[in-house]
């Protein structure tokens, strides 16, 4: 679908608006050019605050090329808005499988010499298809199954080149995974159902950083929340949060409404389907659309239709219907809107800041999974408590000499 230019330009004014750090960064880029001559190829979602992030990567004198990390997540408008400031983008929401490989192809096509990837795809396909580095600096990754794929990478021995973790940052997961997917992905349900969750049995997938900010979400608008796990440390932690913990077979059993946030895979499955409430709504917060098993659902389902757009009506044979909702994508984004711009200034910023570290450092870093680096990390965290107009104590010398010191104990 050709998307609306006026529309997408407003929709980016916004996301500029209230991201005030990413703003800062691409100041500073317009003068500095950290990035000048250089090819980014960023798969991303592409939307209005990831055209920002593109712009600010122009900025800085990128030859940035964008691709959908997704097909059900693109905004047309936002699209057509950033191809007119001169970003080629290859995205169109509903596009398919093939198609996405396609543009996914087409960024590698573009020798880039920066790879921002987005659940590893792109870094993946440089591996699988080219299996040269060639004067690629290194990739940063924006998510958790990303960095799970690229730990297996570098542990298998492949690794071409090294690849900054930035899902591990603390100004990314604790804020994005947590009240950015918490926030978004319920908008995403309530969007696609329009349905209540107060007084929902709601059960939650995992317990991981995602996990946690939908789970306490959903408990906020009065959800009767259960969680799932197979960690026992996090079964732990969410049982002293509140929440009720038990297996996917009894929580399917109670459950109006699941959400899964694992980053695995047959999360819920035949065994599942077939003790599911009647009208149960399934939706999937996790990088890919694997974790509700649509084989599954297909194979024992004797009808099937689109009951609402997003909201796909499985029958089984004993009459119960179960509502996948987005195809089992990412919810937030297939139905809502993404994270907030504001989460989504602190993510990218740090993806602004870790492509200028590769484009400076990344032909010396050794070829392996890279934190980003710390100052990168607390740069932004003090560029967003400004706008917040929150000011931090200073430790005294004393404070500092005593923090450092081993010497001190019982007094
Ligand atoms: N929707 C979004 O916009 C968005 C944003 C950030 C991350 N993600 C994705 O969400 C997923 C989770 O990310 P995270 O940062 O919370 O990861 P995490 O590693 O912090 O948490 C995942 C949790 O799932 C649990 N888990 C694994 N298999 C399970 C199973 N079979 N049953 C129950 N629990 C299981 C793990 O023990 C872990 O506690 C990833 O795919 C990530 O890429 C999505």
């Amino acid at each position: 679908m050709t998307g609306d230019l006026a529309r997408g330009r407003l929709k980016i004014e916004w996301a500029r608006t209230h991201m005030p750090v990413l703003e800062g960064i691409r100041r500073r880029f317009e003068s500095e050019r950290p990035l000048r001559g250089l090819t980014v190829s960023a798969v991303l979602h592409v939307e209005a605050k990831t055209c920002a992030l593109a712009l600010a990567l122009k900025a800085a004198g990128a030859d940035v090329r964008l691709a959908a990390g997704n097909p059900l997540s693109t905004d047309d408008d936002a699209v057509a808005a950033v191809r007119e400031e001169g970003v080629p983008t290859w995205a169109e929401k509903g596009e398919s499988v093939a198609q996405y490989n396609a543009v996914t192809r087409a960024l590698l096509d573009a020798d880039p010499d920066v790879i921002v990837d987005d659940g590893a795809d792109l870094v993946a396909l440089v591996h699988t298809s080219r299996g040269k580095r060639g004067k690629i600096r290194g990739s940063t990754e924006e998510t958790t199954t990303g960095v799970t794929r690229l730990r297996a990478l570098e542990k298998s021995g492949k690794l071409l080149f090294p690849a900054i973790n930035v899902n591990d940052a603390e100004m990314k997961h604790l804020f994005d995974n947590r009240y950015g997917t918490g926030q978004s992905t319920i908008d995403g349900v309530l969007t696609a159902t329009n349905l209540l969750i107060a007084g929902k049995v709601c059960v939650v997938a995992g317990y991981g950083w995602c996990g946690k900010g939908v789970a306490a979400r959903l408990r906020g608008l009065g959800g009767d929340v259960i969680v799932t796990e197979i960690d026992p440390v996090r079964a732990i932690e969410a049982r002293l949060d509140g929440f009720r913990v038990m297996p996917m077979l009894d929580a399917a059993r109670e459950a109006d409404l699941i959400v899964t946030v694992t980053g695995n895979t047959g999360i819920v499955r035949a065994e599942h389907f077939r003790v599911l409430k009647d009208g149960c709504l399934l939706a999937n917060s996790g990088h890919f659309d694997v974790e509700v098993s649509k084989t599954d659902l297909e194979g024992m389902a004797v009808s099937h239709r689109t009951a609402r757009p997003q909201v796909e009506e499985y029958r089984f044979a004993d009459g119960r219907r179960a509502y996948l909702l987005g195809e089992g994508r990412l919810i937030n984004l297939a139905a809502g809107q993404g994270h907030p711009v504001e989460i989504m200034d602190l993510s990218f910023a740090l993806q602004a800041l870790s492509a200028e570290h590769l484009a400076k450092h990344g032909r010396e870093m050794e070829v392996r999974v890279h934190s980003v680096p710390t100052v990168l990390d607390r740069e932004v965290a003090r560029a967003a408590l400004s706008p917040l107009g929150i000011r931090l104590d200073e430790p005294t010398k004393e404070q500092v000499k005593y923090a450092a010191a081993w010497e001190g104990g019982t007094t």
